[in-house]
């Protein structure tokens, strides 16, 4: 598996987001290397429906990206399979975990940094080692700017994240445009009332939640659609963030 053909490494790809990304990539002939944690099973099927799709070939990679020996591995495999050059890095894999102000402890911002900020921070530097991208797309979340009660630790590293996409951006340029999409509610955490999806779609000036392609929408524009943004942030959220609040 050498560059004969674009390039994406997806985490987190097994389901949800990342899977929608990478279908869509699989869709118009990439080779994907599709990485996922625990959900092994779930990730074989993407890579078959990748396959059938179209995809020119699918890697899959295993890895908890929190852990550096884990992180090495799939770095090291990438390293072996001949990628020198990647189109797209996107990384969407992530913890969301509610965490009541008055019981925060220490673990709860070890949890959401570990995952969220650093495991992104270390794939990034490991494969810039061997490996020249064109194009990173890290996730936020539009609750970085305008966070939620009760789930700070969790709205404190998604700001961290578009911090970071702003510094990459400045470190890498010109060779290596970095954004950041920071969506709205489009998948509702497994286990989500009908009534807490009813409340968020009243929160949301567009009165529904969105869908995993309008994120696919977001990743393609800034990865192959448009090649003048560096720094950015899309945000794709029903435009719960400009919403007004009741508070004064
Ligand atoms: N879904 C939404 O509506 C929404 C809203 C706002 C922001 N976002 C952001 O958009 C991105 C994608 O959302 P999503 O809902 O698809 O994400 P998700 O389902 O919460 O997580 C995606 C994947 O991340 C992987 N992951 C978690 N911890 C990991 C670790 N330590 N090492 C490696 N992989 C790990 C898991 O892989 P395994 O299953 O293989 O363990 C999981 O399937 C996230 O960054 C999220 O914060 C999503």
């Amino acid at each position: 598996m050498a560059n004969l053909y674009k390039t994406i490494l997806v985490t987190g790809a097994a389901k949800r987001l990342g899977r929608a990304i990478a279908l869509d990539f699989a869709a118009r002939g990439w080779q994907i290397l599709l990485h996922y944690r625990s959900s092994e099973a779930e990730a074989i099927a993407t890579k078959e429906e990748c396959l059938s799709l179209g995809a020119r070939h699918v890697e899959l990679l295993q890895a908890d990206l929190t852990q550096s020996n884990e992180r090495q591995v799939l770095l090291g495999d990438v390293k072996k399979l001949g990628i020198l050059r990647m189109d797209a890095v996107v990384l969407p894999a992530a913890v969301f975990r509610k965490t009541d102000l008055g019981n925060v402890v220490e673990g709860d911002f070890d949890f959401h940094y570990n995952a969220n900020v650093k495991a992104n921070f270390f794939v990034i530097q490991g494969l810039l080692k061997f490996c020249t991208i064109d194009n990173i797309v890290l996730f936020g979340d539009w609750s970085a700017t305008r966070p939620y009660a009760g789930y700070l630790p969790y709205c404190m590293s998604k700001a961290a994240v578009l911090c970071m996409t702003k510094a990459l951006a400045l470190e890498l340029a010109p060779k290596t445009r970095v954004n950041c999409i920071s969506p709205g509610t489009v998948l509702p955490p497994d286990g989500a009332s009908p009534e807490k999806i009813y409340g968020i779609e009243q929160a949301s000036p567009l009165k529904r939640i969105g869908s995993p392609d309008d994120i696919v929408a977001g990743v393609r524009f800034l990865v192959e659609e448009n090649q003048f943004s560096t720094g950015s942030e899309i945000v794709i959220d029903g435009g719960r963030m400009i919403q007004n609040s009741d508070l004064y």
